[in-house]
């Protein structure tokens, strides 16, 4: 583990505006997906905040079913290195099925389009990405993103399911890590 550098954590986005953009989203994904039955898939751990949050704001009218997936990225503690291994793979096929993946944040963007490439082949009826936080200017792999929460500059943020060194997933507003 790395050593801790002295920091402190300013709100970025506060819980209330957080709760608010996440009962939005679950409006229009229950309005797109109107009498089909959503699968969604959570990314551990960072997603499953956000996930739980998101499924109790969709529609008792789309049924939804979950399951999850573990990758890690060999990353350092604050970015990923895009070589991703399967630390648990998801419990059922998604054949036929209409997926939307539920993400913490996307940052380089090399997590996702691996995943989403290697989810592609067992053949869903659909698969969408939705995704709490969105950095897009450190993309490098390109990602279609279909739900997003907010658009956020560069910043390393924690709370709502992220991490700093483990911790402060819970947190329920979005906060900046300011380094000394
Ligand atoms: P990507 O492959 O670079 O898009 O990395 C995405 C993953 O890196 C996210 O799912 C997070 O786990 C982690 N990550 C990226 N940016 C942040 C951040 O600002 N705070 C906490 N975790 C982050
Ligand atoms: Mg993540």
């Amino acid at each position: 583990m790395a050593e801790e550098r002295n920091y402190k954590i300013v709100t970025m986005i506060p819980k209330e505006k957080v709760a608010q953009r996440i009962e939005e989203l679950g409006k229009q994904i229950s309005a797109d997906y109107a009498g089909r039955t959503i699968h969604m898939i959570c990314v551990l751990k960072g997603g499953v905040y956000f996930m739980t949050a998101l499924s109790n704001a969709i529609s008792e009218e789309v049924p939804v079913s979950l399951d999850f997936m573990s990758v890690s990225s060999y990353g350092d503690d604050l970015k990923s290195s895009g070589v991703v291994r399967i630390v648990k793979d998801l419990d059922e096929p998604l054949e036929g099925r209409d997926v939307i993946v539920v993400e913490d944040i996307i940052d380089s963007g090399r997590t996702l389009h691996y995943l989403l490439r290697m989810l592609k082949e067992r053949n869903p009826a659909s698969l969408k990405l939705c995704t709490l936080l969105d950095k897009p200017d450190r993309r490098e792999r390109d990602v279609t993103v279909d739900y997003t929460g907010f658009v956020i500059e560069d910043r390393f943020v924690v709370g709502c399911g992220m991490d700093y060194l483990q911790k402060y997933r819970n947190l329920p507003y979005i906060g900046v890590v300011e380094f000394e």
